[in-house]
């Protein structure tokens, strides 16, 4: 009998021994929905961005929360930032609050199912107490910053808004990390270190890796637009300095996808890999850490409740899903957890209730499974709700400021369509994928992935100080006809709904600032300066 058990057991084992797949997710700051070529204007070609899209699919209505603590914390638990008090801006590095360690995130679930879990880049989910830093959350391993940005070149943040010291803030794992080369670009530092990651990985076991890269996210307020200039030099004909900088930023993010997917191809592992990339949330045109980002013809950008906040450009890439499809259904960040868990085959459990939804069906077969979406800060009082294609915008975030349409639509182009092309096709991502992307497809995709707002004649403006503004998204995805005073009915159902889907909406974490974090106190760089509760 307990031999019969025995057998049992090997045979189970064995028939769900196939090998999980390797999860790899990476992450750009603020990058704009306009700042990519692969929906139309190459005025920043992004190639390694574009084939992997072209070769995967690309999620055409990606939503995230409008700032990047709230879109961090999201994908790591598959929930709402309002269902863990972490829908109220960001976490600056003078104040004492993060995600609640008692949350079970991402790499611990991943843990659970036998990965080696590693993160590369920005945390900035909380580290006031070690218990909140990332090697204390399921990262057998840590590369990486802990706050909200860093200098490009000497990995220090400087809070423009306070007197406290500047302070180096890099380490590995736990401890500081020193031993940076001199003059080492950031966007190259981590694409080195994911790479290393890669290289090193024991195949043995299944990799979930993280690189939440600092582009093209703004340096500190004393010098926001940081690249090299070599880099910047490619961009001549952007005539804005501040956007040929951007260019140059992005230049480097780009390439850092081409290195990733090369370092996955030479290694083996691309074909037992998933791959996302996507942008925490829409891109700053204006007001603070502004980049000269664009999310055009999207309205609005980050910090608000508009799509330019919150209509982020995603794609997802693995030899098992479709390929050179462009979905259209709505996908939110938090719905990451559920759907990696299916599609890599990750044996965990998730045994609490979360907002995310396993949208597998709708990647492999295009199902419609989410028609809901809420955003929302409660404090700054701005937010959205998303239902069956029609959109509540209520609140202005900064008086005004974000509220229309910021971004460049020079959409001057850098190369003609055949240039275009033969660049894309000379990409490492493009070269490390097989069999090839097919011309036929590219053209497809492009045209299919562009954004056609409204031909409505009679539009309906929106002043958002003076109250909510409805819109039907399906025909009119630039939020250019408030259609609220023409359906009445429809604008108090939405209005009670989105109420309802705050009902149960937990107060915000934020605290106060705590001058014992000044960077002076520890050698000028930022650590936990609590003590774990
Ligand atoms: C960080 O942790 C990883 C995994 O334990 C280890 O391989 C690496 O050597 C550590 N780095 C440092 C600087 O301790
Ligand atoms: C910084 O120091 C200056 C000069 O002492 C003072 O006027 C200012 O209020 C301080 N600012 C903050 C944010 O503490
Ligand atoms: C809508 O915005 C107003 C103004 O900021 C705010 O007072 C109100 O609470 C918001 N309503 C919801 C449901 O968030
Ligand atoms: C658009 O770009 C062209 C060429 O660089 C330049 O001449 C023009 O001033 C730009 N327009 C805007 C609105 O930035
Ligand atoms: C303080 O930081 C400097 C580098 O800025 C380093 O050389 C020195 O070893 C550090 N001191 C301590 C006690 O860690």
């Amino acid at each position: 009998m307990l031999l019969l058990y025995f057998f049992i057991v090997l045979f189970v084992n064995n028939s769900y021994a196939a090998k999980p797949k390797n999860v790899i997710i990476i992450v750009a700051d603020d990058l704009g929905f306009n700042d990519v070529s692969y929906r139309g204007s190459t005025e920043i070609p992004t190639y390694n961005i574009d084939a992997l899209a072209y070769n995967g699919i690309i999620l055409n209505n990606y939503r995230t929360p409008p700032l990047c603590t709230p879109s961090r914390s999201s994908l790591m638990t598959g929930k709402y930032p309002h269902h863990l008090g972490m829908q109220h801006f960001v976490i600056p590095s003078d104040e004492p609050w993060g995600l609640s360690p008692s949350e079970k995130i991402m790499p611990q679930y991943f843990k659970d199912a036998g990965y080696v879990t590693r993160m590369v880049g920005k945390w900035h989910l909380g580290f006031f107490e070690e218990q909140y830093t990332p090697n204390n959350r399921g990262y057998d391993s840590f590369f990486g910053y802990l706050g909200p940005y860093i200098d490009y070149w000497d990995y220090t943040l400087n809070m423009f808004d306070r007197n406290f010291s500047r302070g180096y803030d890099m380490r590995e794992n736990q401890t500081i990390n020193r031993n940076i080369p001199p003059n080492k670009y950031a966007t190259e530092l981590f694409t080195e270190e994911a790479v290393k990651v890669i290289t090193t990985h024991d195949k043995k076991k299944p990799l979930f890796l993280v690189v939440n890269h600092l582009a093209p996210h703004a340096g500190n307020e004393d010098v926001p637009m940081q690249a090299k200039q070599e880099d910047i030099d490619k961009f001549s004909y952007i005539e804005d300095i501040k956007r040929r900088t951007l260019a140059a930023m992005i230049y480097q993010l780009d390439k850092s996808v081409g290195e990733i997917v090369k370092a996955l191809k030479d290694n083996n592992h691309l074909d037992d890999s998933i791959l996302i990339f996507y942008s925490d949330n829409g891109g700053p045109t204006t007001g603070i850490h502004s980049t000269a980002a664009s999310n055009y013809p999207l309205r609005g950008q980050k910090q608000s409740g508009w799509e330019g906040a919150i209509r982020t450009n995603a794609i997802v890439y693995a030899p098992s899903l479709p390929k050179a499809v462009v979905r259209n259904n709505l996908f939110y960040i938090a719905d990451w957890l559920p759907t990696l868990k299916t599609i890599a085959g990750a044996n965990f459990k998730i045994n609490t209730k979360i907002d995310g939804i396993d949208q597998t069906k709708m990647l492999y077969n295009n199902r419609e499974l989410r028609n809901e979406l809420v955003t929302i800060d409660d404090v700054f009082g701005f937010g959205s709700y998303i239902f069956n294609g029609l959109k509540l915008v209520n609140g202005s975030s900064s008086n005004g400021q974000f509220d229309s349409w910021l971004g460049s639509n020079n959409n001057t182009n850098a190369v003609d369509d055949k240039a275009y092309m033969e660049n894309l096709l000379l990409s490492p991502v493009a070269k490390s994928i097989k069999p090839p992307i097919t011309l036929r497809n590219i053209d497809r995709m492009r045209s299919s992935a562009k954004i056609c707002c409204t031909k409505e004649k009679n539009k309906q403006s929106c002043d958002l100080l003076k109250g909510p503004c409805l819109y039907n998204l399906n025909d009119d995805p630039c939020e250019e006809n408030n259609i609220a005073n023409r359906n009445k009915i429809l604008f108090s159902f939405m209005l009670l709904k989105y109420k309802n889907s705050l009902a149960d909406l937990v107060p915000t974490r934020r605290k106060q600032s705590d001058p014992k974090c000044d960077p002076v106190h520890f050698n000028y760089t930022w650590n936990a300066w609590q003590q774990n509760s």
